[in-house]
């Protein structure tokens, strides 16, 4: 069970807010490979479900702290299609876990008036959970603040699948096709690309997150395993990205 005490602060620091506020060139769009939870319950001789429970304790204050930002779109990876390769127990863990989450905090996400959406093969998912899916985006829908995607069962590869079948079956002409069409087959239709793309526990690599969308987007890996990931670590990762040029390939 996620315990109450595992919410961290719900009020996050003026000095926070006021340093993001401060910064220019704020990314729209922050993508989170979410990465570490095991680690950090084996460095604390912790069941690595334990991780996984401070893992999600640890969003909260983020989002405290990007609904204060000009921070627009988040997008959590919480459980890419490989992840279905772990012991049964940590899958049905972190099942749990997640049912947990949407279950206790969709209301409170509510009233800060953040707009749920998921990315991913939901269908997947137990009946009970993509139950709680639908609650959640229903009550969410018509929110007009932060929008977080949380990519639950998404694989990139599986995603670029299952568009060119739609579009096979929709028969759509090869002529037909280009960048704007492929962004409408994929799960983030109507998402911007991620501009900055944030990984944790030090991993250089992407692990099937978002490739079409992040061809252009600005990486940064931090050593922090997640659990520990706090709003200050948010604030250097988008301080990094905010020096930063893109060029899109100009000159
Ligand atoms: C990330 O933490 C959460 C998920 C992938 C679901 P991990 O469980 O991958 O943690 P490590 O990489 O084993 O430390
Ligand atoms: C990526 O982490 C997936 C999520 C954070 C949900 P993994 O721990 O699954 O990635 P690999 O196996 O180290 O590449
Ligand atoms: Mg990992």
């Amino acid at each position: 069970m996620i315990n109450e005490d595992l919410r961290q602060s719900d009020i996050p620091s003026l000095d926070i807010i006021q340093d993001f506020q401060l910064i220019e060139n704020q990314p729209s769009h922050v993508a989170i490979i979410m990465d570490g939870n095991g680690r950090w319950a084996m460095n604390k001789n912790l069941p690595r479900i334990d991780g996984h429970k401070a893992g999600i304790a640890a969003i909260f204050p983020l989002i405290d702290v990007i609904i204060n930002s000009n921070i627009e779109h988040l997008t959590l990876y919480a459980f890419s299609t490989e992840n279905w390769n772990r012991p049964k127990s940590e899958v049905d863990g972190l099942m749990g876990l997640l049912e947990e989450a949407i279950m206790k905090e969709t209301d409170s996400v509510h009233e800060k008036n953040i707009k749920i959406n998921y990315i991913g093969n939901t269908k997947r998912l137990s009946p009970n959970l993509q139950k709680l899916i639908n609650n959640s985006l229903e009550i969410t829908q018509s929110n007009t603040g932060l929008t977080c995607n949380i990519a639950l069962d998404y694989g990139g590869r599986e995603e670029i699948i299952q568009a060119i079948k739609n579009i096979i079956d929709d028969n759509i002409k090869s002529v037909d096709i280009n960048e704007t069409l492929i962004n409408q087959y994929l799960y983030t239709a109507n998402i911007p690309d991620p501009d900055l793309i944030i990984r944790t526990a030090g991993e250089q690599r992407t692990s099937n997150f978002l490739p079409w969308q992040s061809v252009y987007s600005e990486y940064f890996s931090t050593e922090i395993l997640w659990p520990d990931f706090k709003p200050n670590d948010l604030l250097k990762a988008v301080q990094s990205y905010s020096t930063r040029k893109r060029k899109y390939g100009k000159l």
